[in-house]
């Protein structure tokens, strides 16, 4: 990529809307709070465990992930943990962001929703404080655990809302996702919805377009996370652009969960081509080699977006971000002002 685009990619102002907190944990930090709560892992040190990132799917990923995360287990790792990706984003120019947390792997543990919340909302407020940035939280139903367990894990968030209203905005569906269709969670959605939530949903990404389908009509979500295999079904790619609901993609972690062999395959510019609101995210940065701008430029390069493609991308994610207009007039116009100098 030209030196002075490269430059303007990685200084634009960005949102991030696909980003898993338990993701961003880096493999120094899961081993310092092992090591401050005697829990024992998997992986005796850390280069085993960054051996262990040598993903062939989905759920090889996740095995590792939920390893991972357990280690958090007092409000002062969530506070740790959320305070260093914030400070990471912010490097990269990150100025709102929505973040996933799966509170199901936290639950089982013995970590109640209560300590969860109060950890990310402290480090949530330092960062608006100390970097400006603005950030929520999105509530995600691990798909293959039971409706049953969906349901109960919303009942322990819904008391909460009085408290965190201005930061839980929202539920999401992440986790394995073949075999664990949108369907089996049309009630813990609806009643999510009920409450005032906005609903986002992992769908196309190994599972197919259908599920995407499924998402929109059932869940009805205002977002997809991922999408990449929408390309499978031309009525649905026009159903999306028509409808303008953004796909956050995450390029460096289809090329890491090999749900892409090669970037140069990516659907992503043909999706952006099509009329589609696609947006790009980290997904797992720690787990996946990259942060937000390491994701822009590598699919940057590979599909050779120009100037005005980035540009659009970039503007999507605040078009579909969770704000208030007036948030997004003023983040909009920060956007336009920078591509357009
Ligand atoms: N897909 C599904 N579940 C996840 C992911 C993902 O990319 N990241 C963390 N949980
Ligand atoms: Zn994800």
């Amino acid at each position: 990529m030209e030196a002075a685009l490269l430059d303007k990619l990685i200084r634009s102002p960005k949102a991030e809307l696909h980003m898993h907190i338990e993701g961003s944990l880096e493999p120094e930090l899961i081993f310092q709070l092992a090591q401050k709560h005697g829990v024992t892992l998997p992986y005796p040190t850390i280069d085993a465990l960054r051996a262990a990132y040598a993903f062939t799917d989905l759920q090889s990923f996740l095995d590792v992930y939920y390893a991972g995360a357990g280690v958090l287990l007092d409000a002062d790792d969530f506070k740790a943990m959320t305070a260093a990706y914030l400070a990471r984003a912010h490097a990269d120019n990150v100025i709102h962001t929505e973040l996933f947390f799966d509170p199901q792997t936290h639950l089982e543990r013995g970590v109640s929703m209560a300590t969860m919340l109060e950890g990310m909302e402290a480090a949530m407020v330092d960062a608006e404080r100390d970097h400006g940035i603005s950030s929520r939280l999105i509530l995600c139903f691990l798909r293959h655990l039971s409706e049953e367990s969906a349901l109960e894990t919303l009942a322990q968030a819904l008391p909460l809302l009085d408290t965190y209203r201005h930061r839980l905005v929202g539920v999401g569906l992440d986790s394995s996702e073949r075999g664990n269709p949108p369907s089996k969670f049309e009630r813990v959605f609806a009643a999510a919805r009920e409450a005032g939530l906005r609903a986002v949903a992992h769908a196309g990404e190994e599972g197919p377009a259908d599920y995407i389908w499924q998402a929109l009509q059932l869940l009805q979500v205002e977002r997809i996370d991922h999408g990449v295999r929408a390309v499978e079904d031309a009525a649905l790619v026009q159903h999306l652009a028509d409808t303008r609901v953004a796909l956050t993609v995450c390029p460096l972690s289809n090329l890491k969960l090999c749900v892409f062999d090669d970037l140069e395959k990516h659907t992503l510019k043909t999706l952006l081509d099509a009329g589609v609101a696609v947006t790009v995210n980290s997904d797992d940065p720690a787990y996946f080699g990259g942060y937000v701008n390491a994701n822009y430029i590598a699919i940057a390069e590979a599909l050779q977006l120009n100037e005005a493609e980035l540009h659009r991308i970039v503007a999507n994610a605040f078009d579909a971000a969770f704000i208030d207009d007036d948030a997004r007039r003023t983040m909009r116009a920060a956007v336009d002002r920078h591509w357009l100098q």
